[in-house]
């Protein structure tokens, strides 16, 4: 069933700036809404900066723990009266199990998995690798990826399927003489990271599928041998048309006479066909020892790259316990190292939540305090985070809660305080090329998953002869210390490549339990180094400013992280004012297209509603 989601027309009273017409506000009216929307119990500000301390009627008490209850929101929600994806999006329900992805093919392949008898894990693997055919810039067997899953026990296990750095990468292998980071990790053989989703999705199956493997595999096959290619894909095709058409095997995968099929075409894609039915008989074997890397060796010396047979056969997907910490009552699970996901999220999650007053979501003095924590957040991540198995990380201050006092104490009121100096970039880029999806099966047990070949189509190289692409991950390591990589990170030492080891990532599946420990949220999205603020927003615009999970997505987003130093703002997403605001506290500003791709799924008293990111071309299927 979908809904469309209407929102109505507000006057913000809180900022004590020209007032701004146009702010929404959500529909659902509950008494907490009225307090966000202004509409209510107008309640002063208090002092942006300082960790207000918890007062008696703002704490609350759940299973004899003292938690945190919810912030007072001062003012309306403030979002220009044009935002482009307030009209956009929509809620699908279903009564018993969601599957949100961006496709809409592949999320009904995860529904009709999820009908047919299989729980979160089966149509795990059944949507990823439909997403492989159907969404070739990002869906991928040649990538990797991390599964964040929740088990109707209440366990919750984070399974890491990261590529890692060839046997013979070296720590330099990406400068020039001058010491310059070149573009060889970005397009073409020696960008790539030895794959993990085949592995990753094998090992998820293994541990807690259902149904026959070869089944899960079946409608990615199907898809292969031919579907209708949409509009968006056809632009994302187009886009990347010169990187593809470098490569052979590219070319002729995905264009036609140099540019991209037209939206409606039957797009085939045998040879990925193939390799699927050799996955679907002979699992990850054929894949890391068998004739498929065999092919991916063959590519790898056509084109002088580094990915060996032995890498290859010495390939493990991790599981690893998750990120877990608390934000206001709620629990939040997230992805540990290699992803720097969790970690950085619950830095900023728990320097926020010391606010006990929140000034409106959308005003200069809100995003100041996220600006603000971002940034901390980020500068630990960038310093500390890389590989579990060859750095350690001082993981348990940077998550806890008396640290992000700290931090919390070093936020001014009303002013920017500057990243220290490390070499910023000018030109940090963002986009959409990595993929999430979310699944809830009709038992409860949930999984977030989010995959990659990094940048768009990856390293644009195809497997001659196997109809996939290989990723461009080597970019996500410090390729020097210092020097920005195509997102912008500037990073350290803990991320240096050295074989074997795994680029630290930023995304961020992530699973939310309610304040009785019951199943709330499932979410994730790409978008790079965003992907963290993205998760953390669309989380807190639920919990602290009342919004539906529709409006929550929809909402304009911000990203700061750390270096460039600057606010990237989505373009029309703030109000004049705001920016004003933001400028006068002595904040950069950047306007860019549109942050990530999110896919969400919540919890509510009828079953489930499933949002997928008005921004893109997603899209949710439940039963
Ligand atoms: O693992 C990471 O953090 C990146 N490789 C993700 C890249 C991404 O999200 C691309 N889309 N914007």
């Amino acid at each position: 069933m979908r809904e469309s989601v209407a929102a109505k027309l507000g006057v913000d009273r809180g900022l004590g700036q020209r007032a701004e017409l146009g702010m929404r506000c959500p529909l659902v009216v509950t008494l907490a809404v009225l307090v966000a929307c202004g509409g209510a119990n107008p309640t002063p500000e208090t002092t942006p900066g300082a960790a207000a301390p918890a007062t008696a009627t703002a704490r609350a008490r759940t299973r004899g723990r003292v938690v945190r209850a919810d912030a007072v929101v001062t003012g309306r929600p403030i979002v220009p009266v044009d935002w482009q994806f307030s009209d956009r999006v929509v809620s699908v329900t279903g009564a018993h199990a969601m599957v949100v992805s961006a496709h809409p093919l592949a999320s009904q392949v995860g529904r009709d998995i999820l009908r047919g008898g299989g729980n979160a894990i089966d149509a795990a693997v059944a949507v990823g690798f439909a997403l492989a055919v159907v969404l070739p810039e990002a869906g991928n067997i040649g990538g990797g990826g991390f599964i964040v899953y929740r088990d109707t026990t209440g366990r919750v296990r984070a399974l890491d399927y990261r590529e890692t750095a060839p046997g013979h990468a070296t720590r330099d292998m990406y400068l020039d003489s001058a010491g310059h980071v070149t573009e060889a990790n970005l397009t073409g053989h020696l960008a790539s990271g030895v794959p993990g989703s085949v592995a990753g999705l094998y090992e998820a199956w293994k541990s807690y599928g259902r149904l026959p493997w070869a089944k899960l595999v079946a409608p990615a096959i199907t898809l292969a041998e031919g579907h209708a290619l949409d509009g968006y894909r056809s632009r994302s095709i187009e886009a990347e048309a010169e990187r593809l058409a470098q490569f052979p095997a590219s070319r002729s995968q995905f264009l036609v006479n140099g540019h991209a099929p037209p939206a409606g075409t039957v797009f085939r894609q045998p040879d990925l066909a193939r390799t699927l039915r050799l996955i679907a008989d002979g699992g990850p074997d054929v894949f890391y020892r068998g004739q498929i890397a065999d092919s991916i060796v063959a590519e790898m010396q056509r084109g002088h790259g580094l990915i060996s047979k032995s890498d290859l056969k010495g390939y493990r997907a991790k599981w690893r316990t998750p990120i877990q910490t608390t934000y206001r009552g709620y629990t939040i699970y997230s992805m540990p190292p290699s992803s720097s996901g969790g970690v950085t999220m619950a830095e900023i999650l728990n320097i926020m939540e010391g606010f006990d007053t929140l000034p409106a979501f959308g005003s200069a003095r809100y995003l100041h305090l996220e600006a603000e924590a971002m940034r901390r957040a980020f500068m630990d991540r960038n310093r500390w985070l890389g590989d579990p198995d060859f750095v350690s990380m001082p993981l348990e201050r940077l998550l806890s809660k008396s640290y992000a006092a700290e931090l919390r104490a070093q936020i001014l009121p009303d002013r920017a305080t500057p990243t220290p100096p490390f070499q910023a970039s000018e030109g940090a880029q963002e986009g959409t090329e990595t993929t999430h999806y979310s699944i809830v099966d009709a038992d409860g047990n949930a999984a977030a998953i989010t995959t990659t070949l990094n940048g768009g189509f990856g390293s644009a190289v195809t497997v001659q002869g196997g109809g996939f692409l290989l990723n461009n991950e080597m970019d996500d390591f410090t390729g020097a210390p210092g020097q920005p990589n195509q997102y912008g990170l500037v990073q350290g030492e803990a991320n240096a490549i050295a074989p074997k080891k795994r680029m630290l990532s930023a995304m961020t599946p992530s699973i939310v339990l309610d304040r009785k420990g019951r199943l709330f949220l499932v979410v994730g999205t790409p978008g790079g180094p965003t992907i963290i603020n993205s998760v953390y927003e669309v989380i807190v615009n639920v919990i602290d400013h009342k919004m539906t999970l529709a409006e929550a997505v929809a909402a304009p987003r911000i990203n700061q992280q750390a270096l460039p130093d600057v606010i990237f703002l989505e373009r029309g997403g703030l109000t004049q004012a705001t920016v004003d605001s933001l400028k006068a506290m002595g904040y950069k500003l950047q306007e860019r297209g549109r942050q990530g791709d999110v896919q969400a799924i919540q919890k509510t008293a009828a079953g489930w509603i499933g949002v997928a990111d008005p921004r893109h071309g997603g899209g949710a299927s439940g039963w």
